[in-house]
């Protein structure tokens, strides 16, 4: 049976991954106390003992506006452990799944990015997770990295979670209108993982940078006001819901700057191994719907 070691398990993409990947094989995921990404023995370690297979990594520092004052512990986690994975996925000739971020770009282009186009990253988050793609690449083993982008779950913290909250405690929402991304579900997100493992074969001649995330894209006030419409439709009250106003970046500074519009073209994923990904609003339905019949049962 195939050994799977699936790092980041507590985290949004790592905890539908293990749902995704169970049909695979055995999956072996250990939590930050098994397995510690800021000390490399740890990564040594907890591989020796797993010999996997193949292995995914979905940890990652992710606070973005944090990561601009914790360069330390965001170089272990996003560069130096990436690294080691690498290294260690190559002594046993496992190929390595990784996540990146479109975050790696500037979003100054005026047209979609493709994988070939020059990474300029405008913050400490996406400047740690180009130089760990850069770390995998020069270990100079079987691997993919895909790039993915805005990320929602019904876990931790993330965008769809605070509008959801927002939207039901103000009556007014200003969202920013000058950053486009493509909103991804990390249940599609694990599905679309899956779909690339069950053809592992092809890695060793296909492997490389990718993009990987939903189908089109939007702003994020129209992502928001998408997230309003379409909860106020499940939940059937009509009242109660906050306006959503759109600014510019320049009128809500954070920490960390963003890139403008860092929106990618998916389609090397579909030409090498025939995936795309549902619409972003076709995700979005989904896991709202999901998430209201949570609530309610
Ligand atoms: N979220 C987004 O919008 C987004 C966008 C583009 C790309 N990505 C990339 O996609 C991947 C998954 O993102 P996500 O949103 O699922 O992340 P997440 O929800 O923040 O989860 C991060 C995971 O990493 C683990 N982790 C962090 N530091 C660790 C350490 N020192 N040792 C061991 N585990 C550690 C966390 O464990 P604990 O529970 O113990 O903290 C958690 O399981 C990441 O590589 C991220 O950079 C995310």
């Amino acid at each position: 049976m195939t050994a799977i070691l699936l790092t980041g398990k507590t985290g949004q993409v790592g905890w539908e991954l293990q749902r995704a990947l169970a049909p695979l094989g055995n999956v072996v995921a250990p939590d930050r106390s098994e397995m510690d990404h800021s000390n490399p023995d740890s990564i040594r370690a907890a591989v020796r003992a797993t010999r996997p297979d193949v292995i995914v990594n979905a940890t990652g520092y992710t606070t973005v506006d944090k990561a601009e004052s914790e360069p330390d512990l965001l170089e272990r986690v996003n560069v130096v452990a990436p690294g080691v994975l690498a290294e260690e996925a190559k002594r046993i000739g496992a190929p390595l799944v990784h996540y990146s971020t479109d975050y790696v770009y500037d979003g100054t282009l005026d047209r979609p990015y493709t994988e070939d186009d020059e990474p300029n990253p405008v913050n400490a988050y996406g400047r740690s997770k180009l130089a760990g793609e850069r770390a995998i690449e020069a270990a100079g083993g079987t691997h993919l990295i895909l790039r993915t982008s805005w990320v929602y779950s019904a876990r931790r913290s993330n965008f769809v979670l605070a509008i959801l909250r927002l939207a039901r405690e103000k009556t007014e929402l200003s969202v920013v209108s000058d950053q486009a991304g493509s909103p991804s579900w990390a249940r599609a997100l694990a599905d679309a993982t899956a779909a690339l493992l069950r053809q592992r074969d092809l890695f060793g001649q296909q492997g490389g940078v990718y993009h990987l995330s939903a189908n089109g894209h939007t702003s994020r006030y129209d992502f928001a006001r998408a997230i309003v419409r379409i909860a106020r439709d499940i939940s059937g009250r009509p009242n109660g819901w906050a306006d959503i106003r759109p600014i510019s970046s320049d009128q809500y500074p954070l920490p960390a700057r963003r890139p403008r519009s860092p929106v990618t073209d998916k389609s090397r994923i579909r030409r090498a191994f025939g995936i795309t990904m549902p619409d972003w609003e076709a995700q979005l339905t989904a896991f709202l719907r999901e998430f209201a019949a949570a609530k309610i049962s």
